[in-house]
Formats: structure tokens, C-alpha cells, sequence
């Protein structure tokens, strides 16, 4: 049933109010572009197309600690299966650094990196490619130079015949587009609530059904995380990522984030403090939350936006997003609970969740999520 006269009423009625609520007076736009995930938006780039030989290349590699310094740190030291491809932790480890210590961000979960046009809690780069080699070049995260891991990667014969097949050719180019087309390949895209979306009505059971309207409705959440997506790239154009200023709090404490976040990459001070809307889907197996862990649980988050974000704290929040500016929603008991009973059951999604490799090409032991 994919006809969009097929959709649930109040996901319809809900669709109204968000459009005509808040100023904007365009019709509602075709039905589909808020039911289906776009897929035709984010096919692969043209020069690094998905191959199964090309995600199997990317995902030794991922694994693989041969791409740090120390031979000890893999991408999934920090993106792990066990944790839903993040770590569990509310920051990262800085496991290059040889003083230990802690990242500033929380380690994203890699699922549906590639249904958003930014990358990074700020956005500094755009695309999987420009990311890929980024963490092995930082001191803190792998601590190497993509010179030396691409000469190690080189002196192993399984890599060079795998590139060969793969892409050709053995380059920092390609073992940025493997990484890329591994990364593009962990995606959670066939949840309850896309059965839901496309008519199901008994994909959901009635908590997470009501869940989804005060999701919808009461609560704001889609004016922010947009449907299907469930990520700051809002349809029909399904053109941008959006950064947004909702004044969370340094992780522990009653300040604001002294993250300046957006900022850094546009300089524009009405970014201060602004990041990423993140995808909500597995949102329930990727605590902490937040650029920096500054919640532990999802109850924790719910009650931040029950009391309007930013809005509602001891600090002030000067740039607060718009949206936010109506101040606390005045959820009830009942309509938190179902709210978070719909972002666990309605977004959950583990069946492309990535398998840990028996072995890696280096032979080297694949370290576990960082503790
Ligand atoms: C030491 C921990 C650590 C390691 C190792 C690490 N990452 Fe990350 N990763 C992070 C953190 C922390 C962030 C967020 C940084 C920020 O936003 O400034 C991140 C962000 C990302 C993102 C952006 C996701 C998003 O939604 O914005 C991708 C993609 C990613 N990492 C892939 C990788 C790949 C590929 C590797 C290996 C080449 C890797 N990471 C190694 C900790 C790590
Ligand atoms: C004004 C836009 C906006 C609204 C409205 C909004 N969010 Fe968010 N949400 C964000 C942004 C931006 C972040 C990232 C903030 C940060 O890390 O500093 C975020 C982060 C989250 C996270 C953490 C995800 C992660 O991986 O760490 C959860 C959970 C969440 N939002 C749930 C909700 C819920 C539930 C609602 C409705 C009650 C809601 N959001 C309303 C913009 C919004």
C-alpha cells in the first residue's frame, strides 16, 4: 500500500498543523516524499559506486588497527557493532594520545551517515570520502599520517590484490572511497515506523503509535528531526543538513556547552553553539547523547525538551533556535513515556548492522569498542 491517501489520519492531521502551523503556507508536499526514504537523493557518487568487493574492502579496513600508528586502534575502537556502531562512552577516548584522556565530542553512531549531506557534529565536511582518512590523521583518534598508514596498508599482499579488483588501484583516493562505501552501507532504513509510514498500522503497537503523534504533534521534535529521515535534512527537496542552536548543557553541569560548535566552520556567531540535527533511528542503542554526553538516557532527553531546551535552563541561550522559543511543552507523564516508546520501538533497526570480520588482512587482533 503505498498510496499516500493510505496514511495513518493523524500522521495527515499531524502533517497539517506542522505546515500551517508555523508560518509556512505552501500545501502539503506529495505524500511519498514523507513516507519513503529517498533513496534516489543519496545514490553513491558516480565515481566510487557500491560493489559488495568495495564494502568488503572498506570493512577490513574499518576493522583492521593497521591503519594507526600504534597498530591498536581501529575505527571500530570508537564505531562498534557491540554499541551500535558508537562506544557507548558520553565523549570519545583519545586513544592515540599517549597521555590518555577524552575526546570533546561523543563518537556518532555511523548509522545512516549517508542520508545527510554533513559529516561531523559541526559539518566540516560534506561527504564520506572527505572524511574516510581524517581520523587517521588526527593525534588523538589514530595518530598516524595517511603517507605511512597507506604504505602499511601497501606492504600487505591481501590488500593489494582486493584494491586491485576493487578500484584498480591501491591509493590514499581509493582507500578513502572503500572506507566511504563501507560507511554508506550501514544504514537502518526498514524500521517499524517505515512500515508504519507506508500503512501498516500494525507495525507499531498502540504506545509507540501514540508516541509518534505527540512526536509529531505536542512535542515538536519533527519541526527539528524530519520525517522519514528522523535527521535534520528536511523533504520534499531533501537538499541541506540542518545545524541548530537547542542550548545543551555541559555534561554534569547547570552551563552551557562551551562547544561553539557550527561556529568554528562558518564563523558566523549566530552559529554559536549550533550542531547537527542527528538522525534519531537506533537512537535507542547509542547512548549517551548529545555532541557531548550531556544526557545519559532517553528520559533524561525528553525532559530537557519538556522543559523547552534551552529555554527552560538556569543559563541563558541567547541564539536559540526558533523553533524552540514557545518554551516548555507540558508533556504529560503518559506522553513521555510513549514518546520514548516510540523512539525505541518505531526507530529501531539492527538488520544491516555490520558483522565484526573473523580476521583482518594485517592478521593483527581487532581491538573491541573502547571501555
Ligand atoms: C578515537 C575514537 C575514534 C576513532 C578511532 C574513529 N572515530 Fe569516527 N568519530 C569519532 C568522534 C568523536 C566523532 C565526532 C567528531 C566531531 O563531530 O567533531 C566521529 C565522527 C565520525 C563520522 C561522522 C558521523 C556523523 O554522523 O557526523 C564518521 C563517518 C566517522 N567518524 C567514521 C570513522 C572512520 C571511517 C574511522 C576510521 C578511519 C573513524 N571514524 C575512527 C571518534 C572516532
Ligand atoms: C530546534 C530543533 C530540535 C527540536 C525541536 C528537537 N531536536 Fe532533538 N536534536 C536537535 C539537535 C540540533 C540535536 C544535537 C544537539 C547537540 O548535540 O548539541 C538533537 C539531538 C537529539 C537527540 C540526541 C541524539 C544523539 O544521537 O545523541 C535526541 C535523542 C533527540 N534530539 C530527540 C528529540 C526529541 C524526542 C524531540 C522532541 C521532544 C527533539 N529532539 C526535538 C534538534 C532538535
Amino acid at each position: 500500500m503505498n498510496s499516500p491517501f493510505a496514511l495513518p489520519h493523524a500522521f495527515l492531521l499531524g502533517l497539517g498543523g506542522l505546515l500551517f502551523g508555523c508560518g509556512n503556507v505552501q500545501p502539503p508536499p506529495p505524500g511519498l516524499s514523507l513516507v519513503r526514504i529517498p533513496e534516489e537523493v543519496f545514490a553513491d557518487p558516480a565515481d566510487n559506486v557500491t560493489t559488495p568487493e568495495r564494502i568488503e574492502l572498506g570493512r577490513l579496513l574499518f576493522f583492521d588497527p593497521i591503519l594507526s600508528e600504534n597498530r591498536k586502534i581501529a575505527c571500530s575502537s570508537c564505531h562498534h557493532p557491540d554499541k551500535a556502531m558508537s562506544d557507548g562512552l558520553p565523549v570519545g577516548r583519545a586513544l592515540a594520545d599517549p597521555r590518555g584522556g577524552d575526546l570533546t565530542r561523543s563518537s556518532p553512531s555511523l548509522f545512516d551517515v549517508r542520508y545527510q549531506f554533513a559529516q561531523f557534529w559541526d559539518g566540516r565536511v560534506s561527504t564520506l570520502e572527505d572524511q574516510a582518512l581524517l581520523p587517521i590523521e588526527n593525534a588523538q583518534e589514530m595518530g598516524s599520517s595517511i603517507a605511512s598508514a597507506l604504505a602499511r596498508v601497501s606492504s600487505i599482499a591481501d590488500y593489494q590484490s582486493r584494491f586491485a579488483a576493487a578500484y584498480g588501484e591501491l591509493t590514499a583516493t581509493s582507500m578513502a572511497r572503500a572506507i566511504a562505501a563501507f560507511g554508506r552501507s550501514v544504514i537502518a532504513n526498514d524500521a517499524p515506523i517505515d512500515r508504519y509510514l507506508r500503512g501498516d498500522t500494525a507495525a507499531m503497537s498502540p504506545d509507540a503509535i501514540a508516541g509518534f503523534e505527540v512526536f509529531f504533534g505536542k512535542a515538536h521534535c519533527s519541526f527539528c528531526h524530519y520525517v522519514p529521515l528522523f535527521n535534520g535534512v528536511e523533504g520534499p527537496e531533501f537538499s541541506a543538513t540542518e545545524f541548530r542552536v537547542t542550548g545543551i548543557p555541559e555534561r554534569g553541569l547547570m552551563q552551557l556547552t562551551k562547544d561553539i560548535g557550527r561556529e568554528e566552520v562558518t564563523r558566523d556567531p549566530q552559529h554559536r553553539h549550533a550542531f547537527k540535527t542527528p538522525t534519531l533511528r537506533n537512537v535507542a542503542k547509542t547512548a549517551p547523547y548529545m555532541h557531548n554526553g550531556a544526557f545519559s538516557t532517553l528520559e533524561q532527553v525528553v525532559d530537557f525538551y519538556d522543559q523547552g531546551a534551552g529555554t527552560g535552563q538556569v543559563y541563558p541561550v541567547e541564539n536559540i533556535d526558533s523553533r524552540l522559543r514557545t518554551g516548555a511543552l507540558h508533556l504529560t507523564a503518559q506522553e513521555k513515556r510513549q514518546l520514548v516508546v516510540f523512539l525505541t520501538e518505531g526507530l529501531t533497526d539492527l538488520s544491516k548492522l555490520p558483522q565484526v570480520p573473523a580476521r583482518v588482512p594485517s592478521g593483527l587482533p581487532i581491538p573491541s569498542a573502547a571501555k
